[in-house]
């Protein structure tokens, strides 16, 4: 039996075929041939995946009529309107069109920078997302989402921009550095908490192994991952009110966590990973099931996060009213009442936040 599972995502614009396991490049190989065949490629990708492989691309270079390689820094650096730029400008130079195609080969940052990118490109051009990161491939190759950030908001200019294809090859994870594997794993564990129960006792039970990349503890919690991911997207396309937001449990104030380290120090796994245990402590102190605050914290607690780097409360708080998700009313955040229980839309005033924050920046574990 083939170890490549195949999803798929129906959405506004179409539907996205999702190819997901070991040797899924091979399984799909044929079909991302066809899609780039005779036209310009554009690959937006990083140097260390590029060397490690991309020989894997090979059947698609050779079916394109060129291909273009458009390198770009490693991890969040790479998301500014400053690299956009130039990638448009050398797409253009290089005779992209309308009908051109580009893949965004790499983790997470590479897709949303070549999303972004192939989205306005001449008003959108056809993009695939081919995730070679546990992150990317259980959650930001799927959706559509795509964005760069401003210095002073994560996330902050993007569009929604399905791709035509995703194919996430888990064989590529075994190259993956541990750290990067711990930081996707704080994603899964977001989606066993909002939409999966079962996951989150797998996660439990076998995390060892998971954060040691074993492929065959990982195989059924990336499926799992993923397939919560397509549900919660094809509930709520875009947004509007929706299961999709309940995919930000513990973003709102981990995207303000990056944002005030300065998108360096900390990966969004890490920081998505504090964002939960501080939810959490929003949650507790609503009245919200204790006993699932303190599993999730223990189980976190294994995870063995670094530390977080210094920060300075204000610069959070201030990061944290400007997310991209506040309304006029103010930041959203999503706390659990029970595991995989839709999670609740709670309204925190800005004096409780910074009341939490300090204490919780100083002792991010302490039962607070
Ligand atoms: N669009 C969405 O819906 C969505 C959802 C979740 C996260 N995101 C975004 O994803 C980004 C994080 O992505 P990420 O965690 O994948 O990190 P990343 O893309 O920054 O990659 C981390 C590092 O791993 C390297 N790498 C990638 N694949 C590798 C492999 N197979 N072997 C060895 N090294 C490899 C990369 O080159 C990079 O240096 C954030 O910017 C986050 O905001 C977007
Ligand atoms: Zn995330």
């Amino acid at each position: 039996m083939s170890s490549v599972h195949r999803l798929l995502l129906r959405h506004p614009r179409g539907e996205t075929p999702i190819f997901l396991g070991a040797g899924a490049l091979r399984v799909a190989g044929e079909l991302l041939a066809d899609w780039v065949r005779d036209r310009t490629l554009f690959v937006v990708t990083t140097p260390r995946v590029l060397a490690l492989h991309g020989g894997a691309l090979a059947p698609c270079r050779e079916a394109a009529a060129c291909t273009v390689v458009l390198e770009v820094e490693e991890g969040e650096a790479a998301k500014t309107l400053e690299r956009a730029g130039e990638l448009w400008r050398r797409m253009l130079a290089a005779g992209g069109r309308r009908d051109s195609r580009l893949v965004a080969f790499g983790g997470g940052s590479v897709g949303d920078l070549g999303g972004f990118v192939a989205g306005c490109f001449l008003r959108g051009i056809a993009v695939a997302q081919l995730p070679t990161t546990l992150l990317a491939q259980v959650d930001a190759s799927i959706g559509g989402k795509t964005a760069v950030d401003l210095p002073a908001a994560k996330n902050a200019v993007g569009l929604f921009h399905h791709p035509e294809l995703v194919v996430g090859d888990t064989s590529l994870l075994a190259t993956l550095p541990a750290e990067e594997v711990r930081s996707g794993l704080a994603e899964v564990l977001k989606m066993g908490v909002i939409a999966d129960p079962a996951l989150v006792g797998k996660v439990e039970a076998t995390l060892e192994r998971l954060l040691a990349a074993d492929p065959q503890a990982l195989a059924p919690v990336v499926l799992a991952a993923a397939a919560a991911k397509v549900r919660l997207v094809a509930a709520d396309p875009e947004e509007r009110g929706g299961d999709r937001r309940l995919l930000n449990f513990g973003h709102t104030l981990g995207h303000a966590l990056e944002t005030a380290a300065g998108y360096r120090g900390l990966r969004h796994g890490e920081a998505v990973a504090y964002g939960m245990l501080f939810a959490l402590r929003l949650a507790r102190r609503r009245g919200f099931d204790a006993a699932l605050a303190a599993r999730l914290a223990a189980l976190l607690s294994r995870f063995g996060l670094p530390p977080l780097p210094p920060l300075v409360a204000d610069e959070v708080l201030a990061a944290v009213a400007r997310d991209k998700k506040a309304s006029e009313a103010g930041p959203v955040w999503i706390l659990p009442r029970a595991l995989g229980e839709a999670g609740a839309v709670a309204e925190v005033a800005a004096a409780e936040v910074a009341e939490l924050l300090a204490p919780f920046l100083a002792a991010p574990f302490a039962a607070g």
